[in-house]
């Protein structure tokens, strides 16, 4: 297909250049309004399909954990000129399990900063089922939840190992909502033995619940997880690829039809309950503070990532050093052509992602070279040629074929797509806290 052939491409582009530990990026001076990410890596259990970096709750190391987060972030403060900073978004893991940790951060977070954004968090139905955990949370100053639901049914639920019943979720949603939290769900399409059926019965609770955004996520089968065994194995079966399409239009055409905005493929926004948003998979520039955290400084063409190693990442704050595992270096001579890298990925992602389309005159009249902007120009032309996007007034808009393929593309970036895709970066960074950037690394 046309467009993985360009993902490949653009992938590979970038990939000469990865550095290690403990070469420090040159940071830029002025990342004021930048949004920060803060990991919490527990969980009450593992997920059959998730492969995300997470450890099993015991208080002690939650304790230990934040004491870590806020020398990661003095380390930032004493590096960078941060005056303000803009969202900050807890993540997982699961923050939702440690109330008082995330408390503990957004206090110091205060005490260091000028915080113009707002505060969002990852949550488990089972946790803000309990109102007064919700009150803690809005009175430390969260104000958007994205809450993993994944499904309704309960059967399901259980084939992959979630820690809650459907009605908990039902239940924590109301109470969120009710209690005036922008709310976002993560639902996921393609389980194991899901049918359409199942789906439109979920897109009615959905429908019921009236969040303000819903994330419809593919399932992706990283290799990291149980039910990639599983399904290797031939334990489980997923939907195929005729089935899964079935039920990609079946959320499109219904949540558009029931007030929803289509923003990417897999993010759906009411378009009658304001204008803030929960950022996902198509989030702009962010500090990554934690295990496993990722930070993307497009201004000075940087993108690295924390180790992913628990101890490891204690001991590098310990001694003043960010914990950086891995990413695109910048160094005297490669910094234009990283530049240019990153700018040609960023681009890509937004087409990918749709985010806001915000390939506008403005950003393309950014690229250093002419010859990159020319690039990318000849690339938008042949999109609008094979209807995958439309312009509408100074922006493109996806059409649903180019939402399928961004979906398509998505899982196999992710996932299953053969060289540098996601899943070896994740496998790399499980196996060694500060991997070496070797062939298969670079493949
Ligand atoms: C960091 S995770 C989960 C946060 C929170 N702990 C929870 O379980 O709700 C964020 C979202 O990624 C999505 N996700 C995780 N693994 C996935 C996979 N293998 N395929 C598709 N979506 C996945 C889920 O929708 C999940 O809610
Ligand atoms: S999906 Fe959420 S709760 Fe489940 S293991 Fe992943 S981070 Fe933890």
């Amino acid at each position: 297909m046309f467009g993985e052939w360009v993902i490949s491409k653009l992938i590979k582009k970038i990939n000469g250049n990865v550095f290690c530990y403990p070469d420090m990026p040159q940071l830029p001076e002025n990342v004021d309004n930048i949004d920060w990410y803060i990991h919490i890596p527990f969980c009450k259990g593992k997920c059959a399909y998730c492969p995300f970096r997470s450890f099993p709750y015991k208080n002690e190391k939650v304790k230990e954990y934040v004491l870590a987060v806020k020398k990661e972030i003095l380390i930032y403060k004493a590096l960078l000129n941060i005056n303000y900073i803009g969202n900050i978004y807890f993540g997982g893991g699961t923050p939702s399990l440690c109330p008082g940790a995330v408390i503990e951060i957004i206090e110091f977070m205060k005490s260091n900063f000028n915080i113009n954004g707002e505060i969002g968090m990852e949550a488990n139905p089972i946790e803000v089922a309990d109102k007064k955990i919700c009150d803690i949370f809005q009175k430390g100053g969260v104000s958007k939840v994205s809450i993993g639901v994944q499904t309704f049914d309960k059967e399901l639920l259980a084939k992959v190992n979630r820690q809650f019943k459907a009605d908990s979720a039902y239940e924590a949603i109301r109470i969120l909502l009710d209690k005036g939290f922008y709310i976002s769900i993560d639902m996921i399409h393609g389980l194991p033995d899901q049918t359409v059926s199942g789906i439109e019965n979920d897109l009615k609770t959905l429908k019921e619940l009236e969040p303000h955004q819903i994330c419809y996520y593919p399932l992706v089968l990283f290799p990291t997880t149980k039910i990639y065994n599983d399904v290797k194995q031939k334990k489980i079966v997923v939907p195929d690829v005729k089935e899964q399409k079935k039920m990609f239009n079946v959320i499109c055409k219904y949540l558009i039809g029931n007030g929803y905005n289509q923003e990417a493929f897999c993010n759906f926004k009411h378009d009658k309950l304001g204008t803030k948003d929960y950022q996902t998979c198509e989030n702009e520039e962010t500090i990554g503070i934690g295990v496993s955290s990722f930070s993307k400084i497009p201004n000075n063409g940087l993108a690295y990532i924390n180790t992913y190693d628990f101890n490891e990442y204690i001991s590098a704050v310990e001694k003043g050093k960010l914990p950086i595992a891995a990413g695109v270096a910048v160094s005297e001579n490669g910094t234009e052509k990283i530049k240019n890298s990153m700018q040609l990925l960023y681009a890509w992602q937004h087409i990918v992602h749709g985010a806001n389309i915000n390939i506008s005159k403005q950003r393309y009249g950014a690229f250093p070279k002419e010859s990159d902007a020319r690039k990318i120009k000849r690339f938008i032309e042949l999109l609008k040629i094979f209807r995958i996007i439309e312009q509408k007034s100074d922006k493109y808009e996806y059409t649903n074929l180019g939402h399928y393929l961004g979906m398509r593309i998505f899982r196999k970036m992710m996932a299953g797509g053969g060289g540098p895709t996601a899943e070896k970066y994740i496998s790399a960074m499980m196996n060694n806290p500060w991997p070496l950037m070797d062939d298969s690394f670079r493949a």
